[in-house]
């Protein structure tokens, strides 16, 4: 697939709007949205039970975010949501009072109240200072202790765009026996995530960000170890080895990440996901990746042209992402003379986010640095 036919999947971009907000939601592509149209007409008035076809849609899904993330389907399995999954994680370990765990302030919530919930069975939560949004591989290390059990941290910073060194951070987590978990909301879709190349034991991400699809689902892996030692404490029907010997009533798990997926799952979510994915494949992910370090570039470029401080700006590439963070005076304000300008992009703690997709081009972000700096001098207002 060309870019142009990618582009051809997003009818917002005929009325000229320029969309730089992928952080905080993704657009329906066309092909999304027919798969969830086709959906309602199938459930309202075609087959109805169409279980069947979704159990084949949910193995290609799964087999598609599985070679999105370079590790086999069944390490792979479904929650609502990073919350949700990082509570599975949270409350599934065996905690001894004293054991500890590494965060840092500048964490999505998702991924910091699900470790805070075990304060009350005695463990201690330590958080990482970041600096300016960056983190660095030396103030984590310096905070690991022989009780340190577990290091969470998002592989794409949500307000930075700061980009962590994963295989470094796996590393040092390897060295000292510490479980590795990542937020990968944030990461997944623009950046490269290769889960053989690099040891983590849990990962999850919601799929509609970056990967374009519905809210309400979200995509776990499982190592092959923290399966092991890793309790479901949420527990359906779906979660034993064998679901459909309904009356058995035999709790044997699985071995593998199906043993998390507790009851029905969201259908409409994974049929969505299913499609938005083949958008990724299609086009090939080495593309997107490396067409987001083109936009990555050019932005960063374009703004410190027109004289601002990008923050993850002067970092070496494997330190950024599809996110760009600034401030400027009045950012409330200029978000909204851009929103009048028909260009989208986000204000988060006081600073500019924008966040353009693999398929956005250098003439929307040269019309947005142009616009934006017209109303930073004044003169666009
Ligand atoms: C880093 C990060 N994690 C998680 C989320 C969402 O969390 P949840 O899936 O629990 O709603 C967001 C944004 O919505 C985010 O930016």
């Amino acid at each position: 697939m060309e870019l142009n036919e990618i582009r051809e999947l997003f009818p917002y971009l005929k009325q000229g709007k320029i969309y730089f907000n992928h952080a905080s939601i993704g657009p329906l592509p066309l092909n999304v949205k027919e798969i969830i149209e086709r959906y309602s007409v199938e459930r309202s008035e075609g087959t109805i039970n169409n279980y069947k076809q979704f159990l084949l849609v949910e193995t290609r899904a799964r087999k598609k975010i599985a070679q999105l993330l370079n590790t086999p389907p069944q390490n792979i399995t479904w929650s609502t949501n990073v919350g949700t999954a990082m509570s599975m994680l949270a409350q599934g370990l065996d905690w001894q009072t004293g054991d500890e765990i590494i965060l840092n302030n500048i964490e999505f919530p998702s991924n910091v109240y699900p470790f805070l919930n075990l304060q009350s069975k005695g463990v201690k939560v330590k958080f990482v200072k970041a600096k300016n949004g960056i983190l660095n591989l030396e103030d984590i290390e310096k905070e690991i202790t022989e009780r340190t059990k577990l290091i969470s941290v998002s592989l794409v910073q949500f307000l930075s765009g700061f980009q962590i060194d994963l295989k470094s951070l796996s590393e040092i987590c390897r060295k000292h026996g510490i479980i590795l978990s990542v937020d990968a909301i944030q990461a997944a879709g623009n950046v490269k995530i290769d889960l053989t190349e690099t040891n983590v034991d849990f990962l999850a991400g919601g799929t509609q960000k970056w990967l374009l699809g519905l809210q309400g689902l979200a995509y776990v892996y499982v190592g092959n170890e923290l399966l092991e030692k890793l309790n479901p404490t949420i527990l359906g029907w779906q979660s034993v080895a064998n679901p459909w010997e309904l009356l058995n009533y035999d709790l044997t798990l699985p071995d593998d990440a199906r043993k998390f997926l507790s009851g029905t799952l969201n259908a409409l979510g994974i049929f969505a996901f299913n499609k938005s994915l083949e958008i990724f494949l299609n086009f090939g992910l080495e593309n997107v990746y490396s067409q987001v370090k083109n936009n990555t570039n050019f932005l960063l470029e374009k703004l410190q042209e027109i004289g601002l401080s990008p923050l993850t700006a002067g970092l070496p590439q494997c330190n950024q992402s599809a996110i760009v963070t600034f401030k400027v005076e009045n950012a409330t304000q200029i978000k909204e003379e851009l929103g009048k300008k028909n260009i989208v992009v986000e204000i988060r703690e006081g600073m500019i986010r924008v966040s353009p997709h693999f398929y956005n081009t250098r003439q929307e972000i040269e019309r947005f640095t142009e616009e934006l700096k017209l109303l930073l001098t004044g003169s666009g207002f």
